[in-house]
């Protein structure tokens, strides 16, 4: 047997461990994946675009929802592609014996025979990429099917419609590669303003023209995101890619009507430590609170390094039997402190909502969005992956 590097002995040894700890769940907090709500709101998006596909966007571990749960319960309701960010992320779903269409919608590949072997379509934008395809495929003896991802003003990654020519060019020359779709993704979706939208409309349905004129099968157009699914019909094409909707989010509050979304993710920890300290005393690094009367303060056993976000210190709420409490002092890495003294009864290991509905009140994405200054999407992905998932 060939000896180990040490690098692989520290590897199986500080992996395989910390695994099984985690497994363990002595800890609390936990993140509750609602199948249900899942499914209802993929069924939503099929209610907004009825005549289009849905490629549910999966990537960023199904927007922190967990990939595999997310992909299950999206194709369970009816959704027919997957999209991923990276390719690792398709062969993840690969992995967990998922086998429904998966487009890559990253654009960054650098295997292209591995993308062939597990049938994950690429978008393609630059001729070197559609070269590399068309080896793959040459050596493998197939045909590669692959979208073009257009660039329509997102100016992230795509071929610019004046380019369009040099790549339908190539790929004349090129039968090896396939075009059955045209992609393009909105910079201004969810904005009041139609303008940048109207004109990626434009360039898209320009670029659809000469792809199909050049003769490509060109089967499915998408470039539909949450906010052009549920309110810009004209987008909607073959397929539509929704991701935060399906997650129960609006991509934006005026989208919050459009739709019947549910949250699908609640996110709880439970008192840890508790206990009364007199008015004047202060909590946590740098003292940035002070209990100004005699208080109740509960530790909870989330932190920053969980995905409460640092920027929630003297901001956040939480929910305690039902009422909203104060999140006090800075928050840490593996702890935040909030200001129970108003709630009767209080005990250790009482169940504190971060996220999600508690009696009458909830605490949305939004609403933590909205005190970090991010979006909702942030909220989601940023919740670490020492959080567990846990369906219900
Ligand atoms: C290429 C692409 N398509 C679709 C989506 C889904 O967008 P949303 O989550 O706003 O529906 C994203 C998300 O960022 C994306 O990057």
């Amino acid at each position: 047997m060939a000896a180990r590097t040490s690098g692989e002995v520290a590897l199986s040894a500080v992996h395989e461990p910390t695994r099984r700890a985690f497994d363990l769940r002595v800890r609390p907090t936990e993140a509750r994946i609602d199948a249900h709500a899942l499914q209802h709101n993929l069924k939503e998006a099929r209610r907004a675009a009825p005549r289009a596909r849905i490629c549910a966007v999966v990537k960023a571990d199904g927007y922190g929802h967990g990939a595999a749960i997310a992909a299950r319960s999206f194709l369970a309701a009816g959704a027919e592609w997957l999209g991923v960010a990276l390719v690792e992320e398709g062969l993840a779903l690969r992995n967990v014996g998922i086998t429904a269409p998966i487009l890559a919608l990253g654009g960054q590949y650098t295997d292209y025979g591995l993308l062939l072997q597990h049938r994950i379509t690429p978008l393609v934008y630059r001729p070197d990429m559609i070269e590399s395809l068309a080896a793959a495929a040459r050596s493998r003896g197939v045909t590669a099917d692959a979208h073009i991802k257009l660039d329509t003003g997102m100016g992230r990654i795509g071929v610019q419609p004046e380019d369009l020519g040099g790549l339908l060019d190539l790929l004349e020359k090129r039968p090896e590669v396939r075009i059955t779709g045209l992609s393009s993704h909105f910079a201004n979706a969810d904005l009041r303003d139609p303008t940048s939208t109207q004109k990626a409309l434009e360039l898209f349905a320009d670029a659809r023209r000469a792809i199909l004129d050049a003769g490509q099968p060109l089967a499915l157009s998408h470039l539909a995101n949450s906010a052009a699914v549920l309110d810009l019909p004209l987008s909607h094409y073959d397929m539509v890619r929704p991701g935060l909707m399906l997650y129960g989010a609006a991509p934006a509050p005026r989208f919050s009507d459009m739709a019947d979304l549910r949250p699908a993710m609640s996110w709880v920890t439970g008192i840890a430590h508790l206990k009364h300290v007199k008015a004047g005393t202060p909590i946590s690094y740098g003292h940035k609170w002070t209990a100004r009367r005699d208080s109740v303060i509960a530790t909870l056993p989330v932190g920053y390094a969980d995905g409460y976000r640092r920027s929630l210190t003297n901001k956040g709420e939480v929910l305690v039997r039902g009422k909203r409490v104060k999140q006090v002092g800075t928050v840490c890495m593996d702890m935040t402190m909030i200001d129970v003294t108003d709630v009767p009864d209080v005990r250790e290991a009482e169940e504190v909502v971060l996220m999600g509905d508690q009696g009458e009140e909830r605490i949305s994405a939004d609403d933590l969005a909205g005190l970090c200054d991010t979006i909702p999407y942030e909220i989601f992905c940023a919740i670490g992956t020492r959080v567990p998932r846990v369906v219900i």
